[in-house]
């Protein structure tokens, strides 16, 4: 979507204020020992506290509260009787919905025990998105953000899984424009003041090549490599865009 007014802004910050304390207690839950779908129910408390629902559930039908995928699990995993255990990397990824707004914001938490090389994969996302934050700004092609994406996680040696893309948001989960984590030449949107989209590299220690588990949900690597993810929701202006999900 694109803000119009002082009401969309009001019930987007909202909606990312619930966004980003729901993602705060998930992180402060996951631990060893502890289920994803324990983690799933710390979320929920957070929704109920604050009136919001989970998006994914009311969208796509999706059978939790959020979205907790661990190691070579990419997004989507459905949480469930999984243990974590020392050394996991585990990825939370929250979309909420209140008031017909919607945010999506998602981090990875990397337990301790774990590689170096996965350490440095959450903080090669992190500063991915970073590094697309400094392109991501009304007048630019939407493919600046990939472009600026893909070079930053090159060169710190890992790649970009190339199935899955940031979006617009605001109203549903996934709107125009599509905002590939790659250059993808395709892509001739232009960013504008005042668009809501959602940026998120998406990323992998080795192949970035993908499956969809029987499930019909998970996507993994094929690989079985761990994978990394980070994501707010941003609005577009003139100048730095403004994180919906970290206020
Ligand atoms: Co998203």
């Amino acid at each position: 979507m694109s803000i119009t007014s002082e009401a969309d802004w009001d019930g987007l910050r909202e909606i990312g204020r619930i966004v980003r304390e729901t993602l705060d207690a998930a992180e402060r839950a996951t631990r060893p020992g502890v289920t994803t779908a324990q983690l799933d129910r710390v979320a929920a408390a957070v929704f109920a506290d604050n009136g919001a629902r989970s998006a994914p559930a009311m969208v796509y039908g999706f059978p939790g509260t959020i979205l907790i995928s661990v190691n070579d699990e990419v997004v989507h995993g459905i949480p469930g009787a999984r243990r974590l255990e020392r050394g996991d990397v585990v990825k939370l990824d929250v979309t909420a919905e209140k008031g017909g707004y919607m945010a999506d914001a998602a981090r990875t938490v990397v337990l301790e025990g774990a590689s170096d090389r996965s350490v440095r994969l959450r903080a090669c996302a992190e500063a991915a998105f970073t590094q697309a934050l400094t392109v991501a700004r009304a007048g630019n092609q939407v493919s600046a953000i990939g472009r600026a994406i893909e070079a930053e996680v090159r060169r710190r040696g890992f790649s970009v899984i190339r199935d899955l893309a940031g979006h617009g948001i605001g109203r549903t989960i996934h709107e125009a424009p599509s905002v590939p984590n790659y250059f993808d030449a395709r892509q001739k949107d232009v960013l504008t003041a005042g668009m809501v989209v959602a940026i998120e590299p998406i990323i992998s220690s080795g192949s970035w090549r993908v499956v969809e588990d029987r499930d019909g949900w998970t996507i993994r690597t094929v690989d079985g490599s761990v994978a990394a993810h980070y994501e707010h929701t941003v609005v577009i202006t003139r100048d730095v865009p403004v994180l919906l999900t970290a206020a």
